[in-house]
């Protein structure tokens, strides 16, 4: 099934943005807006107890340390594969330097956005609720994203690239953000290797090299925020994402049948596991459905990384993942082409995964 398009909704986005401008009748809210009512939100969302994981607990080696460690990731990523990481040693002043500018791109007029609007098929650029989507129902929100190729300096040369404007204080902090992201993605595959009882280096090694991708996100204020979703229900096709929220909630989980929030807590890091790394541990750790909404009276904003191997990395599971009681789950895939499915046949109700199965 052809996935339904609103490119043609792209004029519109030359003139709108979703803010308080959006629209003028109050009580009016566009249809494409509007989300069928199994995805809207119900009132008193409980939070969902997700474990911190001390990730400096984790690097002393102290064994007996490692193992309550190891336990912990172990139990949550079979549940529901989110987890908080704490004592992550990335600077505090980093991310705020990195909130800050997001906060600034999205407070310029709309004009200026669209000089870095993103273009069809491509991963670097602007992106309001009409350009590029391929769901039925339309976002609430803005984003701006940019591709992360291991060891050059891929985040940089966009911002470099874009003309008629000066963009590139974002371009040395995004790239500075993402290494440091990348470097913490390789400490968390070292834990979730020891976690599943294969070693450091298995998931480690798979990683490095990654070619991976980061999404600021913004919510604007809704003033009919019942109505609609700031991200739709969906599992992250990518391999490990790193959240952070700028203390306002609005990430949701579906764990064991129904919806919970999944609050921001200071620095920690909201760390899920997204399809591809689900297909690598062959199932045994979980990608989670998962979405965001939106309020009426304050802007939401986060900041994601999304951990991608290598485009032609094949996903096959260490062997002890694979046995008697669990075979095999998924087939040999590349991430190049789990991709290229994904944006063909994006599925807002289900795992991209299992229908590419
Ligand atoms: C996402 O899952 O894509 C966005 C989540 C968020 O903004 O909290
Ligand atoms: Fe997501």
């Amino acid at each position: 099934v052809a996935p339904e398009s609103t490119i043609a909704n792209e004029k519109e986005a030359q003139k709108l943005t979703v803010d308080g401008s959006f629209t003028e009748n109050k009580s009016h809210m566009p249809t494409e807006f509007v989300w069928p009512d199994e995805d809207k939100a119900e009132e008193g969302i409980p939070e969902l107890d997700i474990p911190p994981i001390d990730l400096k607990g984790f690097l002393s080696g102290d064994q007996q340390a490692v193992a309550t460690i190891c336990q912990r990731v172990n139990e949550a990523c079979k549940r529901h594969g989110f987890f908080l990481a704490v004592n992550h040693g990335v600077d505090p002043n980093l991310l705020a330097r990195a909130h800050a500018l997001s906060e600034e791109f999205f407070s310029r007029p709309h004009s200026e956005k669209l000089q870095l609007q993103r273009k069809l098929g491509e991963a670097s650029g602007y992106a309001n609720s009409f350009i590029g989507r391929f769901a039925s129902k339309l976002p609430w929100k803005e984003t701006l994203s940019f591709q992360f190729i291991h060891d050059t300096k891929t985040v940089q040369n966009y911002f470099q690239n874009v003309k008629d404007q000066d963009f590139s204080h974002y371009g040395k902090l995004y790239q500075e953000y993402c290494e440091v992201m990348g470097d913490l993605s390789l400490v968390i595959m070292e834990l979730l290797g020891l976690s599943l009882g294969v070693g450091r280096d298995f998931f480690r090694d798979f990683y490095t090299g990654h070619d991976s991708v980061m999404r600021l996100n913004y919510y604007p204020p809704c003033h009919q925020p019942e109505l609609a979703l700031g991200t739709g229900p969906h599992n992250d096709p990518t391999s490990l994402t790193i959240l952070h929220q700028n203390n306002i909630d609005g990430l949701q989980v579906f764990v064991d049948g129904r919806w919970y929030t999944v609050c921001p807590k200071g620095d920690a890091f909201v760390v899920n596991i997204g399809d591809t790394l689900m297909a690598l541990t062959n199932g045994i750790y979980k990608s989670c459905l998962h979405r965001a909404i939106v309020n009426n009276s304050v802007a939401r904003r986060s900041l994601t990384f999304f951990l991608c191997p290598n485009k032609d990395k094949v996903v096959i599971p260490p062997k002890e993942l694979i046995t008697a009681e669990n075979p095999r789950q998924y087939p040999d895939f590349t991430w190049a082409t789990l991709l290229e499915f994904t944006q063909k046949h994006y599925r807002a109700d289900t795992t991209t995964l299992e229908a590419f199965k």
